[in-house]
């Protein structure tokens, strides 16, 4: 099976010795306590379900930098964004070496984790915008990812973390959320040598269909994993129990049994297109994949990144030394009326524009709340109605 990223172990940070657990989670009700901000809670969830190894906490002002500016920490080891603790109020914690983490997405704050502190560090403007730059290419502040990492605080809490639980993913998503030693174990009892991974935050459609099949095939791939985001999105995309009540409809329908997985991870969207694809990469690589599907503006939002700037990331050797995980680089893909199936763009170099059934997101939005249908070249009928009666429900509120 290929290996986990940086090691030939994954090493995820939830505890998973019960006693143990238990042990830390009655002993952090009496430690100095952090509310974490979602981000923070998220980089957490990822680490303690083995998506991030080999780190072991959140990163210190210098690896932040460098992995910044040149995707590596300064021990060497390829990382694509920052994994970071940020807050503007520390007054709780200064002075202390042993901290709980508060959950912000659970009722109550539950203790999501404890961190060993091995420095508070402050983030000037200057500092947060050189960061901020390189991660997301820009510093517009209506870039949904830019505005909530400018904005996630001026200390930088770094050191080792032991995950105690998964927030709420576990308990909202308990059929899709999927730990990556929970996914390898499922690849391995299936006896699947080549398994190609689709990421994705939004419903899928014919050609997000196609685009899996004509991967998996491509590749000869045994199977495909189906793994969504299931963390915080931006205002407009579509809530996760719909898009996860709407993939799976089209998997029982229109794949072969036993050839899909549909699973989630707990990660809020950045948006951060190229950057976000290659984290993408290293965190399907540890969860057992041996490819990544990245179309057509995969992370992206609105204009920031050119449609395929996720792909062309991956052409640097930095890139391509690091991972052993392979990319499945598709183009634009579409019905084409003139060959009655969906097709990617590179394989038909005779259409025009006008040869293709194509649909802004806004326009699926519209007719959907209209209670219009799609056209079936579009959407699978059945996937169209789920999210028929989200926008008509939204609609009514
Ligand atoms: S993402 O932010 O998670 O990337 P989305 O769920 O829309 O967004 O996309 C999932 C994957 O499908 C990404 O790899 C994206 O590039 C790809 N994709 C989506 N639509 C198309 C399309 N029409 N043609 C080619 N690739 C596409």
């Amino acid at each position: 099976m290929i290996k986990p990223h940086g090691g030939d172990i994954l090493k995820p940070l939830f505890v998973e010795d019960s006693e143990e657990r238990n042990r830390l989670i009655e002993e952090s009700a009496s430690l100095p306590d952090l509310l974490l901000n979602s981000a923070a809670a998220a980089n957490a969830v990822m680490l303690g379900a083995g998506y991030f190894s080999p780190l072991d906490g959140y990163m210190n002002l210098a690896d932040t930098l460098s992995v910044a500016e040149n995707m590596k920490t300064n021990n060497g080891l390829f990382w694509p964004v920052p994994c970071v603790n940020r807050t503007d109020d520390i007054s709780r914690i200064e002075g202390s070496s042993v901290i709980a983490l508060r959950d912000p997405n659970v009722t109550g704050n539950p203790v999501l984790a404890i961190q060993n502190i091995e420095a508070i560090e402050t983030l000037d403007v200057e500092k947060i915008n050189h960061i901020t730059k390189q991660i997301f290419g820009t510093l517009d502040i209506d870039h949904p990812g830019v505005k909530t990492f400018k904005n996630s605080g001026k200390y930088l809490i770094s050191g080792p973390i032991r995950v105690l639980n998964y927030s709420y993913f576990k308990s909202e998503f308990s059929d899709t959320f999927r730990t990556a030693m929970e996914i390898r174990n499922q690849i391995q009892k299936n006896n699947w040598k080549t398994v190609v991974a689709f990421q994705t935050r939004n419903p899928m459609h014919r050609a997000h269909e196609e685009l899996c099949k004509i991967a998996k095939d491509s590749v000869n791939a045994d199977g495909i994993l189906i793994h969504m985001l299931l963390g915080k999105l931006k205002p407009g995309d579509i809530p996760a129990d719909i898009r996860n009540a709407a993939i799976r409809k089209m998997v029982e329908l229109y794949f072969p049994k036993n050839t899909v997985m549909v699973t989630g991870y707990g990660f809020d969207m950045l948006y951060a297109g190229p950057r976000e694809a290659v984290l993408h990469a290293v965190f399907r690589q540890n969860a057992g994949c041996t490819h990544l599907i990245v179309g057509r503006d995969h992370a992206g939002v609105g204009d920031y990144y050119g449609p395929f700037e996720a792909q062309t990331i991956f052409d640097s050797n930095d890139v391509l030394d690091a991972l052993d995980i392979e990319i499945f680089k598709a183009d634009h893909t579409a019905y084409s009326k003139k060959l009655n199936k969906v097709v990617m763009f590179r394989d038909v170099p005779d259409h025009t524009k006008e040869d293709f059934v194509m649909l802004s997101g806004t326009r699926v939005r519209e007719i959907l709340s209209a209670g219009k249908d799609l056209p079936v070249e579009f959407a699978r009928p059945e996937v169209a109605k789920i999210l028929m009666s989200y926008y008509q429900q939204e609609g009514s509120q």
